[in-house]
């Protein structure tokens, strides 16, 4: 078994061993269910610090959470890609929004206000609404949690993969914060989707196939170290794009206080998603482009347009790499990320409106991967609710509630999240493509497809099927100004 602690040298990687970055930010939980407790403080503040002094211990920590990974990874590598029995902590992290930072501090944060990741996160994400596109039926005046009247001052995750075992932790996380005085302003569960669709989206997309690698946290390929072992195509950023105090990639960092060093900008968004809607969608545009004479490739149906949609088809293979069929499943195949847009300039084969191209275009923007880089952001959604299927009775239908508990972790929330959402997701003119909204999670647009048989590009309607239902921003300080903020 290769050392997950150390690079093809021997050299260790330092993040994977820090007790200090919380767990969830560089080593995911990867946990079947969640549960996303949205926490008000009391007025006192000691009730609360000491609160805080019993979090800090359950806390679970970078070097923690990667070594079971790394542990439960090879046992199931030797069980031929079944799930080891036994290996099942509940984990936990804790962040705070910049009203529970004020709180805890007593003063304001930061010397320097005005730097725009901060900005961002003192005005919140309600304030930021019209940045991120919710408007209509996404405002925020509709929010279930994250409004101006509903104050959110900690956000804690808690993570397991026996609903039983994180059913009952988060009682005795909820009773530990009552005791305190805290109020639970909104409670969000979600759960991976059953069966088969484990992995998969509601729409039916495998996801979490593309993440950024993270220097010193992720082993490079020995062969090829820019990207992460295993995992052809997995660029590896400064692991200052994502956690505060360390390197970026281009410039200086701005210039944050110490307490946020080992620290991490969190969102926590749920986007409700109307599968039937957005399916039937599909299966409209597909028709349009027939009845309208689109010459398409033989055989082609809802599917593959949907694949064009996302960039992916639902087993996450590439649309790059299979322009017009979904090939079959190779078990212990690594995922299809060494993807390049360069050679595929005018969107003929995954559209400038794919979801995966615009949200990170790659090499498609100067022919280089520098400014996709610095817009990257570490991804850890869960799906909320049932699975779509009528067939199945009662909370299957059309009516019920699902959709994706979106978490990202960056180091700068204007730069990352706000930018992905308004400079690109919302973004007609991508590029000057005249892409339109990204046709997964964007604001009603028309898309223009171009195909080699339609270079000039076809205008289908696609309407906003994703709702935002909340956002929240925080910030997942590290161990040590925790502790600091409890002994205050
Ligand atoms: C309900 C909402 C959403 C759905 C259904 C969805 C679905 C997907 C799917 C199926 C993929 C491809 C698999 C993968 O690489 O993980 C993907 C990738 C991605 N999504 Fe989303 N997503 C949603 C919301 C968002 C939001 C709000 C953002 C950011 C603002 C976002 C950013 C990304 C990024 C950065 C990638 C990876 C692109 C790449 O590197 O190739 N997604 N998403």
């Amino acid at each position: 078994m290769t050392d997950q602690g150390a690079d093809a040298a021997g050299r260790t990687l330092p993040l994977r061993h820090s007790d200090d970055i919380q767990g969830d930010i560089l080593a995911g939980f990867r946990k079947d269910h969640e549960t996303v407790l949205l926490l008000r403080f009391p007025d006192d503040q000691r009730p609360v610090r000491k609160w805080l002094r019993l979090m800090i211990p359950q806390i679970a920590t970078t070097r923690q959470v990667a070594a079971f990974n790394a542990e439960f990874s090879a046992a199931r590598h030797a069980r031929a890609g079944i799930d080891p029995a036994g290996l099942s902590p509940t984990w936990v992290n804790l962040s705070l929004t910049y009203a529970g930072l004020k709180f805890l501090m007593g003063e304001e944060p930061f010397p320097d206000t005005t730097l725009p990741g901060v900005q961002a996160f003192i005005h919140g994400a309600f304030a930021r609404a019209e940045i991120n596109g919710d408007e209509g039926d996404s405002a925020p005046d509709h929010w279930l949690f994250g409004r101006e009247d509903q104050p959110v001052h900690a956000v804690l995750t808690i993570a397991s993969d026996e609903q039983a075992q994180l059913e009952l932790r988060a009682s005795e996380l909820r009773v530990a914060a009552a005791r305190a005085g805290l109020t639970v302003a909104f409670e969000q569960v979600g759960a991976t989707l059953p069966g088969d669709a484990k992995g998969h989206e509601h729409f039916g997309f495998k996801d979490g196939v593309s993440q950024p690698g993270v220097r010193d946290f992720d082993r490079p390929d020995p062969r090829d170290p820019i990207h992460v072992d295993g995992k052809p195509g997995t660029r590896i950023l400064p692991a200052g794009e994502f956690v505060i105090g360390h390197p970026k990639l281009t410039g200086d960092a701005p210039p944050l206080p110490d307490w946020t060093r080992n620290g991490s900008f969190q969102v926590v968004r749920r986007l409700a998603q109307d599968v039937p809607a957005w399916w039937a969608q599909a299966g409209a545009a597909r028709r349009q482009l027939e009845q309208e004479g689109v010459e398409l490739p033989p055989g082609t149906g809802t599917e593959w347009l949907a694949a064009r949609v996302v960039g992916r088809w639902r087993s996450g293979a590439s649309v790059a790499h299979n322009p017009n069929t979904e090939p079959p499943t190779k078990p212990g195949a690594p995922d299809d990320n060494l993807i390049s847009y360069a050679t595929d300039e005018n969107g003929h084969t995954t559209p400038h409106f794919a979801h995966i191209r615009k949200t990170n275009p790659r090499d498609g923007i100067a022919g280089d991967f520098k400014n996709a880089d610095t817009r990257r952001i570490i991804r850890r959604g869960i799906p909320f609710g049932q699975p779509f299927d009528p067939s199945s009775g009662a909370g299957h239908g059309p009516d019920t509630d699902r959709g994706l508990v979106f978490i990202a972790y960056m180091a700068d929330l204007a730069e990352q999240f706000e930018f992905l959402q308004q400079r690109w997701i919302n973004d007609k003119d991508f590029f000057q493509t005249d892409a339109g909204h990204d046709p997964v999670i964007g604001k009603d647009s028309d898309i223009t497809l171009k195909l080699d048989t339609k270079p000039e590009g076809k205008k289908l309607h696609f309407a906003q099927f994703v709702r935002t239902e909340g956002t929240i921003y925080a910030f997942a300080p590290a161990l040590t100004t925790l502790r600091d903020l409890a002994g205050r």
